[in-house]
């Protein structure tokens, strides 16, 4: 996640970049072969046998003649450690030692900028701690043995439980405060990230007692939060951090991190449900598998696995509850189908688990159901088929599987959505063409028209163009940084008004900024909360990723933005025609 603010200068990307040695940066992740002027190796990126991924030193450029990959030692960062822009600058720099410098940031916002910062630090650094004790206190505390037996009970090594660095927190209610010597300010940070629980008259205590402790690791390595396991049978099995400044559950997985520490290239990420099933599979040497954190899957979640693989397959358990989460799994996936990215389903058996799945019938039983796992298509079409109440081949069958079918497709896109017409047209025995026109949809072959009425439309009814705010959505979602430029209480206000548009820019704002300057918290937001038509308008044309370009598009937007909510009279609390030209001076500050 983006850690600091105020987009970085292109003259020190350019420096960076000067700096760094691309081969060096890619042979401590792909081990390079010298050939002639350049190097060669085997491309990460995909899958061959001979090398064809070729890295050019002086021009610090590598490129792989099999799959078309390339690009400097930035673009490398993000593809292989799947890393954003921001992030492998980050990286990049730090391993150069160079400071990443921020611009078109005020004095005191830049001051506040470090303060947050440095708290958003430290209480990293917090979490590691209590990571380490937790750790500590399962070798060496004297009630430790029974977790574990624990442990070892369920088929856990050592080397398994250092990997994911399992801990135990011991029983009573101040072992943590105590071990860690916490004084007033540790334990006001320990209250911020969850690990210490405030009780009405202030007494503190230990939220994580008597439990296995299972560190939740996002993208870099850091302990963001933890989930802990009770030994036995008691109720709650699991105990999870809450939400906290550092940890958002819904772009947390369970295994990532690790996952991609063995540097091993996985074509395709195991999804599951539970931390256990995560590491038994483990165990079993199933390294490609993550976990949700007890939520449902959400698109955040989707983009993550997708950063990583083309072959997302979901494994849920056999029951109602299984085939219900996977069905929600399926519609958010569905507009996500392009290019070589699939998604499978994978139903066990009712009762079990990965876990208990994988010690039943060993690993390579346990892959063979992988491979025959349900294509989303196949899941789909077979889903809608078992709710008719007519046999498929019947005309009120038929009639029925067009109707359900529907909404589903509507939501998949470009040739994906063309495929599923076509194999539903198979299906139900009429012409495709038939069926395009019957839900609208149209593969954009020359002479195909939309109709006058569009099957979806936004709730407002007609739609519709692109207005200002939506415009400024569509810049937000390339620079998320950008949104820092409003004044606090403007997205506030701009969701407590009646106009659609300016509700969608008031949302993105406020989550991109609770969400650390992510543009795909804006996504989720929108999806959420009922604003797919707009999304999909904003999502119609692509801007250019060029920040001169996307600046100019910025501040005039602004400008005719401050205009517009003059004239429309959305000005509330304290923000107004001069805030907005002040900000948009701000914003075009070299
Ligand atoms: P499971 O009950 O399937 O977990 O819940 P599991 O990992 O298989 O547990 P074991 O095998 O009994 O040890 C799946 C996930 O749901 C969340 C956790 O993230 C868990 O891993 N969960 C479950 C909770 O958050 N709280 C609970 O009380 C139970
Ligand atoms: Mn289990």
């Amino acid at each position: 996640m983006v850690s600091q603010t105020g987009s970085i200068p292109r003259s020190f990307i350019e420096n960076l970049l000067a700096r760094a040695d691309l081969v060096q940066v890619i042979n401590q992740r792909v081990p390079l072969k010298k050939a002639g002027a350049t190097y060669k190796a085997c491309c990460p990126f995909h899958d061959e046998k001979t090398p064809s991924f070729n890295v050019n030193p002086s021009k610090q450029f590598y490129h792989c003649f099999g799959c078309g990959a390339s690009g400097d030692a930035i673009k490398f960062l993000m593809e292989y450690d799947g890393l954003s822009f921001v992030e492998a600058v980050e990286a990049l720099a730090a391993q150069y030692g160079m400071e990443v410098p921020r611009e078109k940031l005020s004095a005191k916002q830049q001051q506040q900028q470090q303060i947050k910062q440095q708290q958003q630090r430290d209480l990293y650094d917090v979490m590691h701690l209590a990571a380490k004790f937790y750790r500590h206190q399962l070798r060496d505390h004297p009630a430790a043995e029974e977790a574990k037996q624990y442990l070892k009970n369920r088929g856990l090594s050592p080397e398994i439980a250092k990997t994911y660095v399992i801990g135990f927190a011991p029983p009573g209610w101040d072992s943590l405060m105590k071990g860690l010597q916490a004084d007033a300010k540790l334990k006001q940070q320990l209250i911020e990230v969850g690990m210490l629980v405030e009780k009405e008259g202030g007494k503190l205590y230990d939220r994580f007692r008597h439990r296995i402790m299972f560190p939740i690791r996002d993208g870099r390595g850091r302990v963001v939060a933890f989930g802990g396991r009770v030994l036995g049978d008691d109720q709650p099995k699991y105990l999870n951090s809450p939400e906290t400044p550092i940890f958002h559950k819904s772009y947390a997985l369970y295994g990532l991190y690790e996952m991609r520490q063995t540097r091993e290239k996985f074509d395709h990420i195991l999804v599951v449900e539970g931390y256990m099933d995560v590491v038994a599979l483990a165990q079993f040497g199933l390294r490609n598998a993550v976990a949700t954190l007890g939520t449902a899957t959400t698109v955040d979640h989707l983009a993550m696995l997708f950063r990583q693989v083309n072959e997302v397959v979901f494994c849920f358990d056999g029951d109602q509850a299984g085939l219900k989460a996977a069905w929600k799994a399926m519609e958010l996936s569905l507009p996500l189908m392009e290019n070589e990215r699939s998604v499978k389903f994978l139903f066990l058996p009712e009762g079990e688990d990965p876990d208990s799945m994988v010690r039943k019938e060993g690993l390579q039983a346990f892959q063979a159901r992988i491979r025959n796992a349900l294509s989303l298509s196949e899941f789909l079409l077979q889903g809608l088929q078992s709710r008719l109440n007519f046999p498929v081949h019947s005309i009120e069958g038929r009639q029925q599987l067009v109707s359900l079918a529907q909404p589903f497709i509507q939501l998949a896109k470009g040739l994906y959505q063309f495929l599923l017409v076509e194999g539903l047209a198979k299906l139900v025995e009429l012409p495709t063409w038939r069926l395009e026109k019957q839900m609208n949809v149209y593969s954009g072959f020359a002479g195909a028209k939309r109709d006058v009425k569009p099957a979806k439309q936004g709730v407002s009814g007609v739609r519709k163009i692109v207005t200002l705010p939506l415009k400024l959505v569509r810049i937000l979602l390339k620079r998320p940084v950008w949104a820092e430029f409003f004044p606090e209480k403007f997205a506030e206000d701009l969701l407590k008004t009646t106009q659609r548009d300016y509700q969608v820019l008031g949302g993105a704002i406020k989550s991109i900024m609770e969400h650390s300057f992510v543009a795909d918290a804006a996504l989720y937001w929108l999806t959420q909360n009922g604003f797919q038509a707009e999304l999909e308008l904003i999502q119609q044309s692509e801007l250019p990723d060029d920040d001169a370009f996307l600046k100019a598009e910025f501040d005039v937007a602004i400008v005719a933005l401050a205009v517009a909510i003059d004239e429309d009279r959305l000005g509330r609390s304290g923000w107004d025609l001069t805030e907005m030209i002040k900000l948009q001076s701000l914003a075009s500050e070299k």
